[in-house]
């Protein structure tokens, strides 16, 4: 694919995400010849910075980069600041933006960008319509001369309702094909390879339905808490801060039909459906069977003690905001009627993984010994993170008389394909966003209907009555109360142990 000249125009540059993510996806990039010959970043935020003082922050002295270069990338890391500047918005994004039109217009002609421009709107969503429209004022959304492309960051929107808003308050200014909503999940390998694993391989597709499968359950565990966050993830929690966005479009791409053709369009108006297709869940009494939510306590982990979630800066000492959620639900549609899925995200976890369990059913009739137990059936484990890899678990016969049977491995991890370099998600989908393909972003009607699932549970939680706020020691795997959820279909599988 072909990368024309562009600038990207970052706002919210002085932010974390920009040092942390952005820069270091886009120096690989540029180390590994992926921009275009000419290729400008220009920062834009409240802070007053110069071009300098920008690039040192996060190029030169950036902790990020420089832990992550080798020694052969100092002179590259020099090269690649000097496509960096830097524009200051005023206090509250309100300096007039025809300085900051005029700036960009100086930079377009002085590099032959074309008029090629990303707007990348790294702030709170709040602003995303203001911008949208100061931008639009300036006649930068207008693609007579050059491509113009909005990428927005999470979270968008806080509910069905805000999401709904934020989309019409973009779309007001930006075509649906002009605007790339993140998730970065999206971003990562082996979540695109949930497709391929599917969809290229006749040994797993013919057997993807009810007919074979079990159930399925995605584990996504952190070991942090919520670290210097705590008044965003206060006001979010793990249901929409991980589940509404990164579990459900993991969900999207286990569930969906196959895509006609691997496009952006087609792609997406598979996911959409499989999306709009999760049962909603209603009455308080199935909300009430099928979520948990919990918060993680203190607890001492490797002899130190860790704080609880209640006494991390920035949250409220009576906050009722979970940290755990495990969601079970059903899917309506004709491939996976009365499959459960089983699925937890949560905060200080003995450790950080995220994976899928594709457990299938038992042969339906039984002939050896020992055989029959669910826990002896097949497993495709696809681990999206870390050791990123398939696992695939099948009966073998243990050696000696008789027919006893055993479970062994067969396993797969992506690192053994060495010579290929795996790009960061941010690299893969800035790439992509470059590109103007939009297969790994999530679309309006994709982000609406997985917050239409996610708002019944939300509401229940916040308004239901006697809804209860279990608790778990940090670096244990949740609360007790969600083996409960799984019982009688088996139990968790906690990767680590
Ligand atoms: C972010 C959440 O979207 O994803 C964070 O806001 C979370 O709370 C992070 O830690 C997890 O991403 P990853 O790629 O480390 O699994």
């Amino acid at each position: 694919n072909k990368t024309e000249n562009q600038m990207l125009i970052i706002f919210g540059a002085s932010g974390d995400l920009t040092a942390r993510k952005l820069v270091p996806a886009l120096f690989n990039l540029f180390r590994d010849g992926h921009v275009p010959d000419n290729f400008v970043v220009l920062g834009v935020s409240r802070s007053n910075l110069t071009d300098e003082a920008f690039r040192k922050k996060v190029v030169l002295e950036s902790e990020y980069l420089k832990n992550k270069a080798t020694v052969k990338d100092f002179g590259l890391i020099e090269n690649f600041s000097k496509n960096l500047f830097y524009e200051d918005l005023g206090e509250n994004y309100d300096t007039s933006y025809s300085s900051l039109a005029e700036r960009i217009g100086d930079l377009n002609i002085e590099f032959s960008i074309g008029n090629n421009y990303i707007f990348y709107l790294s702030t709170p969503p709040s602003l995303f319509e203001a911008i949208s429209k100061n931008l639009t004022e300036q006649g930068l959304n207008d693609e007579t001369e050059g491509f113009k492309r909005l990428i927005v960051e999470k979270p968008f929107g806080y509910d069905l309702e805000t999401a709904k808003n934020l989309n019409k308050g973009i779309q007001k200014y930006f075509k649906e094909s002009q605007i790339y909503r993140i998730d970065h999940y999206l971003g990562k390998e082996t979540v695109q390879n949930l497709l391929v694993t599917r969809f290229a391989n006749s040994i797993f597709e013919p057997l993807w339905n009810r007919n074979y499968i079990h159930h399925v359950e995605i584990t996504n565990a952190e070991s942090n808490g919520v670290e210097l966050r705590g008044g965003y993830y206060d006001n979010s929690g793990a249901l929409r801060d991980m589940f509404q966005n990164h579990l459900l479009q993991i969900v999207s791409l286990i569930v969906m039909e196959p895509p006609i053709a691997a496009n952006a369009q087609e792609i997406r108006n598979e996911k959409v459906k499989a999306l709009r297709s999760l049962r909603i869940m209603k009455d308080e009494k199935t909300l009430n069977e099928n979520t948990i939510r919990a918060q993680y306590v203190s607890s001492k982990i490797n002899g130190e003690v860790v704080k609880g979630y209640r006494e991390e800066k920035d949250v409220n000492p009576e906050s009722k905001t979970e940290t755990y959620a495990a969601i079970k639900f059903f899917v309506d549609n004709w491939r996976w009627k009365d499959v459960p899925f089983y699925v937890r995200t949560a905060k200080r976890m003995p450790t950080k993984v995220t994976e899928v369990v594709i457990h299938f059913k038992s042969p339906h009739h039984q002939i050896f010994q020992d055989s029959g137990m669910l826990n002896k059936a097949n497993k495709l484990i696809i681990r999206i993170q870390p050791d990123e890899g398939i696992l695939i678990k099948f009966g073998v016969k243990v050696p000696g008389q008789g027919f006893k049977v055993e479970r062994a491995n067969l396993d797969f991890y992506y690192s053994s394909l060495q010579e290929t370099h795996v790009m960061e998600a941010y690299e893969r989908l800035l790439l992509d966003a470059m590109q103007g393909d939009a297969t790994l972003y999530a679309r309006a009607d994709e982000v609406e209907a997985a917050w239409a699932f996610v708002d019944p549970i939300l509401d229940y939680w916040k308004n239901g009555k006697d809804v209860r706020v279990h608790g778990y020691s940090a670096g244990a795997w949740g609360p007790k109360n969600a083996d409960e959820l799984i019982e009688g279909i088996g139990t968790w599988r906690n990767p680590s142990e």
